[in-house]
């Protein structure tokens, strides 16, 4: 500021110079020589003075561009103190808005705090109620007990009472049962004392039987004693008898057949006799073909099994009233006596009756396998025993056929077999038992007799 004065002052100065110079123009030459020359001199005066003006002005000129980039800068930092400021203002006023949202938040807080004290106080007011009625509550409860105590005990008392007076009637009936059964046994007493008495008569009864038996005994064994000594002689009658017996007996053998002959129309089983086996059972058949046939053979109902093996073969088996082969060892030794012939008989289930007859029927020795021999056939049928003629017996046991295979596995049955047969009436009864193809599974009955030629003419 003390410049700008000072500045101002030169100016003014500066004027006054310049106005006392300038005004020579207007007047004259004179005047302008008198300044040239006064020019020449104030010149080497003023000079000075004027390059000290100007370089005053230079400075001021300066100072004030200085001034006024001061003022700019003054300017400038007043706008960013006012943008300081206000940014300050801004967040002080945010902050007290904060400030005041928190503030009335914690005043909400507290309010409810201030609530929650007082429902507590009102729960601790309700508490100490409760805890009062429950003292009174516990106090009748208290009271209740003690009274049902004493229920209890008078209860107590009672039972005894009752359970005394129950186990009295108990006592009293068990008492009257007591005396019942008294009776009982008394009852059971008098029939048990009228039984022994009973017993003890029957005893004594006894007692004189047993006295009579033994009266009886020695008598009896008196008459045992005479009876032995009867017995003793009778013994030897009967040896007697028995040598006279044995005597008839022999002469008696002597008489009883080798065949089925001399029982002529008789039919049924008789004993024969025969050289090399003795005494056996024969059915003697009249019915079939006239008197005096032995059945060797006979398949009437089936019953008989004769899948059988050699050893039962030879022997023979079966019942004879039912089905039953003779056996071949006594066939063969029938037939070697003397000469036989054999008779077959078919009955198919239509009814019709056939017949094959062979007059010279035998069968050889067990060594040759019992083999078949027939003679001349006759008959009402086709002879289909021919192709087994001169074949061994075969067994399922002992193979003597002319086939591969067993024929008598094959059939289920021993037979005179070829290779293997055309009839076999040894087969399983039914579809199996033939003759030929004309009788197959047709025969009802089968039947194979025998009785010696010679001694018939037919
Ligand atoms: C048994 O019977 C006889 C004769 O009747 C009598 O004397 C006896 O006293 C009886 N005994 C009893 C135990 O009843
Ligand atoms: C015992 O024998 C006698 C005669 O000897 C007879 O009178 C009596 O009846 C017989 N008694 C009996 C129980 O048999
Ligand atoms: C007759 O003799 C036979 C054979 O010798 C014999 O089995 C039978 O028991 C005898 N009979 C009598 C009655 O002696
Ligand atoms: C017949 O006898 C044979 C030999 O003992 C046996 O294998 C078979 O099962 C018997 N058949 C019947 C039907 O009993
Ligand atoms: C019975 O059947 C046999 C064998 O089939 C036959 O040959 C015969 O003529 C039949 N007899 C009758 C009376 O039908
Ligand atoms: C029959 O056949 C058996 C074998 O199966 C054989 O041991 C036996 O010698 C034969 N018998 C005859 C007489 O050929």
């Amino acid at each position: 500021m003390g410049r700008t004065k000072i500045y101002v002052v030169l100016l003014m100065i500066l004027e006054l110079f310049l106005v006392g110079t300038t005004k020579g123009e207007e007047t004259c030459e004179h005047d302008r020589q008198m300044e040239e020359l006064c020019r020449s001199h104030t010149y080497k005066s003023v000079k000075p003075l004027l390059d000290y003006f100007r370089q005053v002005r230079n400075e001021l000129d300066q100072s004030e561009m200085k001034e006024k980039q001061i003022s700019e800068i003054n300017c400038d930092l007043m706008n960013k103190y006012h943008e300081i400021v206000r940014i300050h203002e801004k967040q002080i006023s945010e902050i007290n808005s904060d400030l005041m949202n928190k503030y009335h938040e914690i005043v909400r807080i507290h309010e409810k705090l201030m609530k929650e004290a007082f429902q507590l106080d009102e729960y601790k007011n309700k508490i100490l109620r409760k805890e009062n009625d429950l003292q009174l509550c516990q106090s009748k409860v208290d009271k209740l007990e003690s009274e049902v105590n004493s229920q209890k005990i008078t209860i107590n008392k009672l039972t005894l009472h009752a359970n005394f007076l129950a186990s009295y009637d108990k006592c009293k009936e068990e008492l009257s049962d007591e005396s019942d059964n008294l009776e009982i046994c008394e009852d059971q007493l008098k029939k048990l004392n009228s039984s022994i008495i009973e017993k003890d008569k029957k005893i004594s009864r006894h007692s004189v039987t047993i006295q009579n038996l033994t009266e009886h005994q020695n008598t009896v064994e008196l008459k045992l004693e005479s009876s032995q000594t009867k017995l003793i002689k009778k013994d030897k009658d009967i040896e007697i008898c028995h040598a006279e017996i044995t005597k008839l007996n022999r002469t008696s053998h002597l008489n009883i057949p080798s065949s089925c002959l001399p029982f002529g129309e008789h039919s049924g089983v008789h004993e024969i006799k025969v050289s090399g086996i003795g005494f056996f059972d024969v059915l003697c058949d009249s019915q079939v073909a006239g008197p005096g046939w032995i059945v060797i053979q006979q398949r009437i109902g089936g019953k008989e099994n004769f899948t059988r093996d050699w050893a039962t073969y030879r022997k023979g088996f079966g019942s004879l009233d039912s089905d039953f082969f003779l056996g071949l060892e006594k066939m063969y030794r029938l037939t070697s006596l003397q000469q036989y012939e054999l008779y077959i008989h078919l009955v198919v289930l239509n009814g019709s009756i056939f017949y094959a007859r062979y007059d010279d029927f035998k069968i050889s020795d067990e060594d040759h396998g019992y083999a078949l021999s027939l003679g001349k056939f006759k008959g009402n049928i086709r002879d289909a025993m021919r192709s087994t003629e001169n074949k061994k017996f075969t067994t399922f046991d002992r193979d003597n056929d002319s086939a591969d295979n067993n024929c008598a596995v094959v059939y289920d049955s021993g037979w005179w077999y070829n290779n293997c047969y055309n009839c076999n009436l040894n087969a399983l009864y039914g579809m199996y038992l033939n003759w030929w193809t004309e009788i197959r599974n047709l025969l009802k009955e089968a039947k194979m007799l025998i009785r010696p030629k010679a001694e018939i003419n037919n």
